[in-house]
């Protein structure tokens, strides 16, 4: 269309047309740069610290009348003490994650031009300095500076706990009473609450794990914690008391028990009584009894050791992960290929699998050494994965049958748990096999997967920072099982309580107490610490090829049978009618066509898509449809494998650069409103006819994304939109469907992921439609008048 309008018009119009492109071009970057989320992060933390970022803007906001208190880190990042103490600060973080309903952290980079006037404006002269804001404080407070702080975070943790103390009137309702305890005091507790349990822990008065412990137990329900002190002789004759500290459980009634803890330290107090029956996080259900999830008809529970891993959790993971999130790119080029190469070289390598899958990963591996160039369809991978040469006792089993991996819901754990549990498995079986040159191959392979194809672009995210903070100072293959294992608890820790969490399965540092005692330890402070030796023991026997258990995978023969079958029916498909098309062959290319189209316009824009989403009817396309999508569908952007891409910033990002191919048809589409609305219920059309491909129907799960807004992380949610088969079996498979797999909207107080997308974007085209106009026209006139003149 450019070239049209081009050729048709003057010398003006064609440099108009150049500098409105240009223009445009221009403010589309600054569009998707506005869009992507903290795509320049400077400083010293990142979104993945637990630290909130101060800045003038939010100040207001974070600082004033919080119903927290706030501890601020000023610092310069060019400061060399300051890059010394982040990590200490970040590991605090962690350490008191639990505490932030009562006590925050916040940080913000004195350094960067637009925070230095107002840094000086908290009397702020050194880096790095801390400055407590109590809960409450007014516009004019400049918050009081924690002095004489070294790198030792459980000191700093100590001093957090005086300056809470110091609340007088005003004190942090999510905060509990930190105070000593008396017996009268306790009694007067079974009378006017109902705790179900009541933990006392007696200390010396220097002691600051009763106050710890309390706080670490504050965001959950059905236990109050308080400290007794030693110097309190009623309760301590009264039980009997002669260990400090010590942790009992008190009962209305008089009746208690001693709590059993490995050692008398606070992390291990706050571990056992976050696990008790009962006790839940605040807004989150119990956890689903076994019964209930035995008795599930629609997905039979499978009983397993929570000890153990099992193969059927980790072809699961190959499955989907090479099926489903590498067939999300049609096309696989650059660094998305070297990814795919390394991670399937890996792999090939170190994967345990049984002989059929090894066949399998192998042929894969070298049909993609083999290929010369940087960019490979995905439909002939998919010829490979699927053995289309049918080489014998070669084979990937189709579907997921999650078993350490089940989730108490649909949309809980499984992929995930099993990406977590491949990688574990990898590293081990490369660390044991001795034979690598390089310590971080599996890692390296692990990142680059990751960032490329795992869908879940926010964990891509926290998990890059991860890497590009430490991954460099893994130098042995041990060192890199550790890693990831130690890597791993950053995010248990990070996720403990999110919308992602199965109150079934609590996210804790792993492993627990009970599984590994002795890889818990205390540090001189009494705090946790573990004991790397016995760590670095514990996870080669955990994740070893040979413990790992084979119960609920397929029969080989069935798996090869049922490949044959589907080698069959694809090849009788695809055979040539020698005889006119009858009518159900015209169709069957119709449908082919329209996926090729389909998938097109699930780059040019989600728009449509989320139309259909949100109950727009099917209608028939129209010829109109034709002009929204006369773009060129590009080079190998092959019929559409029925898949979303698994994330909202993938597509956005995708969508946008792809469109600017052609800024002047673009802009024409925006224009014209119609064709967005013909783009739309074509496309319902598609997604209906696409869904006749679908191989296994049935609940699968696609990552979200994690709402920072308050909302937590999302997690995973179940594919229902493009599960949904066509108009006629859309009702049996609601019925299908878990009632519970509609969380999504509850929970998340109707910002679907749909919602959400679908805001964005229509934001986006709407500004960018507006912006083309306002250059294109002022260009126009400009041009015009001049023009007119001489
Ligand atoms: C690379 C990556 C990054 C992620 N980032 C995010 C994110 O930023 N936000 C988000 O919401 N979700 C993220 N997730 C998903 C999240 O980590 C969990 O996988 C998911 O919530 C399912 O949790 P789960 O309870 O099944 O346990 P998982 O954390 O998936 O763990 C699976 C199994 O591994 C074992 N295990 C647990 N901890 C360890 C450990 N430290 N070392 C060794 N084994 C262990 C346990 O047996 C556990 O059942 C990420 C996943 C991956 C693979
Ligand atoms: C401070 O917050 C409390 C509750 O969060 C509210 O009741 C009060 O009006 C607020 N005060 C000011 C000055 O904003
Ligand atoms: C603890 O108790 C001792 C005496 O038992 C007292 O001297 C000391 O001041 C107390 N310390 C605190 C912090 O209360
Ligand atoms: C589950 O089934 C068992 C026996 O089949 C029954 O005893 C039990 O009550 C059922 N539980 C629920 C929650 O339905
Ligand atoms: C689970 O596995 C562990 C470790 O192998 C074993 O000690 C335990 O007995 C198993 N539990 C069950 C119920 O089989």
């Amino acid at each position: 269309m450019a070239q049209r309008c081009g050729r048709a018009t003057s010398r003006f119009a064609a440099q108009t047309r150049s500098r409105l492109r240009r223009s445009a071009a221009s403010a589309l970057c600054l569009c998707f740069y506005l869009l992507l989320p903290s795509a320049a992060e400077a400083g010293l933390y990142t979104a993945s610290d637990q630290i909130q970022p101060l800045t003038p803007e939010n100040a207001g906001a974070l600082l004033v009348n919080s119903t927290a208190a706030i501890v601020v880190e000023f610092y310069a990042s060019w400061c060399g003490h300051c890059v010394a103490f982040a990590p200490v600060y970040k590991e605090l973080a962690r350490d008191i994650k639990e505490w932030k309903p009562a006590l925050d952290l916040a940080a913000i980079d004195c350094a960067a031009k637009d925070n230095r006037r107002f840094c000086s404006s908290y009397g702020i002269t050194g880096y790095p300095s801390l400055k407590f804001f109590h809960a409450f404080s007014q516009a004019s407070s400049t918050g009081r500076f924690i002095r004489g702080f070294h790198h030792d975070f459980s000191a700093i943790r100590q001093k957090l706990i005086d300056k809470l103390e110091t609340h007088k009137d005003l004190w942090p309702p999510a905060c509990p009473p930190l105070e000593p305890t008396s017996q009268a005091e306790v009694d007067r507790l079974f009378e006017t609450n109902s705790v179900q349990h009541l933990a006392l822990i007696f200390e010396k008065n220097t002691s600051y794990i009763g106050r710890e412990v309390t706080l670490d137990l504050l965001q959950f329900e059905n236990i109050a914690v308080r400290r007794v002190l030693s110097t309190e002789k009623d309760l301590v004759t009264l039980l009997g008391v002669t260990d400090f500290p010590s942790c009992y459980l008190y009962y209305p009634g008089g009746t208690f028990t001693r709590l059993q803890v490995n050692l008398e330290a606070r992390t291990f107090y706050s571990s056992a009584l976050q696990r008790l029956p009962g006790v839940v996080r605040s807004g989150k259900p119990p956890p689903v009894s076994l019964d209930v999830l035995a008795n599930n008809t629609k997905e039979p529970w499978r009983p397993f050791n929570s000890s153990r891993v099992y193969m059927a959790d980790l072809e699961s993971a190959l499955h989907y992960s090479l099926r489903v999130e590498v067939a999300a790119h049609p096309v696989i080029r650059k660094d998305a290929l070297t990814s795919l190469k390394k991670y399937v070289a890996v792999l090939a390598k170190y994967f345990p699998g049984r002989p059929v899958v090894m066949n399998l990963l192998r042929s894969v591996d070298r049909w993609l050494q083999s290929q010369p160039g940087d960019e490979i369809q995905y439909e002939a991978l998919e010829g490979i994965l699927d053995n289309s040469a049918q080489t014998p006792n070669t084979a990937l089993p189709e579907g997921e049958t999650w078993v350490g991996c089940q989730g108490s819901q649909p949309h809980l754990r499984r992929y995930p748990c099993g990406v977590w549990t491949l990688f574990h498995v990898l590293t081990v079986v490369q660390s044991s096999s001795g034979g690598s040159t390089d310590p971080r191959e599996v890692l390296g392979a692990m990142r680059g997967y990751v960032r490329s194809f795992f869908g879940c672009r926010h964990c891509a995210e926290h998990f890059e920072n991860m890497a590009r903070e430490s991954m460099v100072g893994v130098r042995t293959a041990p060192a890199a099982a550790a890693w990831l294992w130690s890597r791993h608890n950053v995010v248990n820790n990070r996720l403990a309580g999110a919308l992602s969490e199965d109150p079934n399965f609590p996210k804790i540092q792993w492993p627990s107490p009970e599984m590994c005692p002795s890889c818990h330890t205390v540090d001189a402070n009494g705090d946790h610490k573990w004991n790397d030796k016995e760590v670095l023991r514990f996870l080669p026997s955990y994740f070893s090829a040979s413990g790992i258990l084979t119960d609920y995978l397929e029969d080989e023969s069935k798996v090869l049978e049922k490949q044959r079958l589907k080698h069959a029916a694809r090849k009788a498909r695809d055979a040539p009618d020698p005889v006119a098309p009858t009518p159900s062959s015209v169709q069957g290319e119709e449908e082919d066509e329209e996926e090729e189209l389909q998938d097109e316009e699930e780059e040019a824009g989600e728009g449509g898509a989320d139309a259909g989403e949100m109950g727009a009817e099917p209608s028939e396309p129209t010829p109109w449809d034709q002009p929204a999508m006369d773009l060129d569908p590009g080079p190998g952007r092959g019929r559409g494998r029925g898949l979303r891409r698994p994330s909202i910033v993938g597509m956005r990002l995708r969508g946008v650069q792809e469109d600017i191919v052609d800024l002047d048809s673009f802009v024409n589409q925006l224009y014209n409103a119609k064709a967005l609305r013909l783009a739309a219920s074509s496309r319902v059309k598609q997604r209906s006819l696409q869904r006749k491909e679908e191989r296994e129907p049935g609940p699968r799960l696609r990552l979200g994304m994690e709402l920072d807004a308050g909302l937590g992380m999302v997690g995973l949610q179940p594919m229902e939109a493009d599960y949904e088969p066509d108009a006629q079996k859309r009702e049996a498979f609601a019925e299908e469907l878990d009632p519970r797999g509609r969380w999504m909207s509850v929970l998340s107080i109707g910002f679907s992921r749909v919602d959400i997308s679908l805001c964005v974007i229509l934001y986006a085209l709407s500004s960018m439609c507006l912006l083309a106009m306002y250059l294109f026209f002022k260009n126009r006139f400009r041009l015009r008048r001049k023009a007119v003149l001489p």
